[in-house]
């Protein structure tokens, strides 16, 4: 089991951690609610069972498509009517969705209760479940209602991961291959050792346990997004352009994955970054089976790029890669190179571009 305390508050990264959830309720000693995606409360029901109270598990179908203020407002009629008071704790069990759909109605309910997090996918014990963003899309876009709220404790538990679905798992690879990216040394060449390995054999408590380090790192100076954090938004600057022009037929994983071979590429085009550096980031995507091309139109995405750049006072920012563990946030690129870059994204790289 491991343990990090960055952002003052405990996140558990191990298997099988009912003990040790257990444990922690149990010294908090108030009444416990738990909140799960159905998908995996089979799982919340072992882990909470023997919980002081007898604690019952409440089932959400969840999912992007429900990820709603009309699914919020039922888990705050769900919330009240188990007679939650303002000292009760909420735990919630699930993915991204669940982690922030759960964290955001806890952080509302009764102007907010006690939060604990138990992360089930890749892409909640590496990024959603930490940081304490939470929210729901608005018919007008994604995210944009939501709350800054820390939660007490994040439990990644990495037996969940034995049920995910691969198209699931790889969503996750595209962040941790970020974070590996920003991180670099012994983080990057841990995934290049393991990229060919059955999942199964892969040292995941030891590469999330990475991620978050990562992750905490940036949020623990940054809690409420004003600069630093900034740099987690490697390659999210041409995804998000790539999701919106696909109408979010792609799925942020594999716009992630083409967004940082974007982002290689023109860090590469304003000298900043080597072409050996740039082949071993496309080669590990390649190897985890992430995307390094995208069918949607370049003249759409550009066009995304510029509505994102009017909403931002006319300032189009990217993050990009110096080297392997050292990236630059805040970079203004000549739209020559990005439309160049963008234009590149439309086909797979040729060999030339993994030397
Ligand atoms: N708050 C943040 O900082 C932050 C950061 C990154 C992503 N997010 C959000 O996270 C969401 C994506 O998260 P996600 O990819 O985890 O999606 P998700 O929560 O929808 O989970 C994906 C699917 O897997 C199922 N599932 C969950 N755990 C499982 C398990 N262990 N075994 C089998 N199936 C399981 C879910 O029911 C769902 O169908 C997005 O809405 C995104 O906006 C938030
Ligand atoms: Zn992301």
């Amino acid at each position: 089991m491991i343990r990090n305390d960055d952002l003052g508050y405990p996140i558990v990264i191990g298997n099988s951690l009912r003990s040790e959830l257990r444990h922690f309720l149990h010294d908090r000693d108030t009444d416990v609610v738990v909140l799960a995606d159905r998908n995996v409360a089979p799982l919340a029901e072992r882990l909470t069972k023997g919980t002081r109270g007898g604690v019952i598990v409440h089932r959400f179908d969840l999912g992007e498509r429900r990820k709603t203020l009309a699914t919020l407002e039922r888990i705050l009629d769900v919330l009240i009517e188990s007679g939650v008071e303002r000292t009760t704790t909420i735990v919630g069990v699930g993915g991204g969705v669940a982690c922030d759909l759960f964290g955001l109605a806890a952080s509302l309910c009764m102007r907010g209760l006690d939060y604990i997090g138990v992360a089930t996918t890749l892409v909640a014990m590496a990024d959603a479940a930490i940081g304490g963003k939470t929210g729901v899309n608005l018919a007008r876009g994604k995210n944009l209602a939501g709350t800054f709220a820390q939660p007490r404790a994040v439990f990644c538990e990495l037996d969940a991961l034995r049920t995910l679905p691969y198209a699931r798992l790889r969503e996750g690879l595209a962040e941790v291959v970020k974070a590996a990216i920003i991180e670099g040394g012994r983080f990057f060449s841990l995934l290049e050792e393991v990229a060919a390995l059955p999942f199964r054999a892969w040292p995941w408590a030891e590469i999330v346990e990475e991620s978050v380090k990562v992750k905490t790192m940036y949020v623990a100076d940054d809690r409420t997004e004003q600069g630093a954090r900034e740099t987690l938004n490697l390659g999210h600057t041409f995804a998000h352009a790539i999701e919106r022009a696909s109408h979010y037929r792609v799925s942020h994983g594999a716009a992630v994955a083409v967004g940082l071979r974007a982002a290689g590429l023109a860090a590469l085009k304003t000298g900043r970054f080597s072409r050996i550096e740039h082949g071993r980031v496309l080669t590990l995507l390649a190897l985890l089976g992430l995307p390094l091309r995208t069918g949607v139109d370049p003249s759409e995405i550009l066009a995304s790029l510029s509505a994102d750049k009017k909403r931002r006072n006319g300032r189009l920012r990217f993050v990009l890669p110096l080297a392997i563990g050292d990236v630059e946030p805040g970079v203004e690129v000549p739209t020559r190179v990005v439309r160049s870059v963008i234009e590149a994204c439309v086909t797979p790289p040729s060999a030339r571009e993994f030397v």
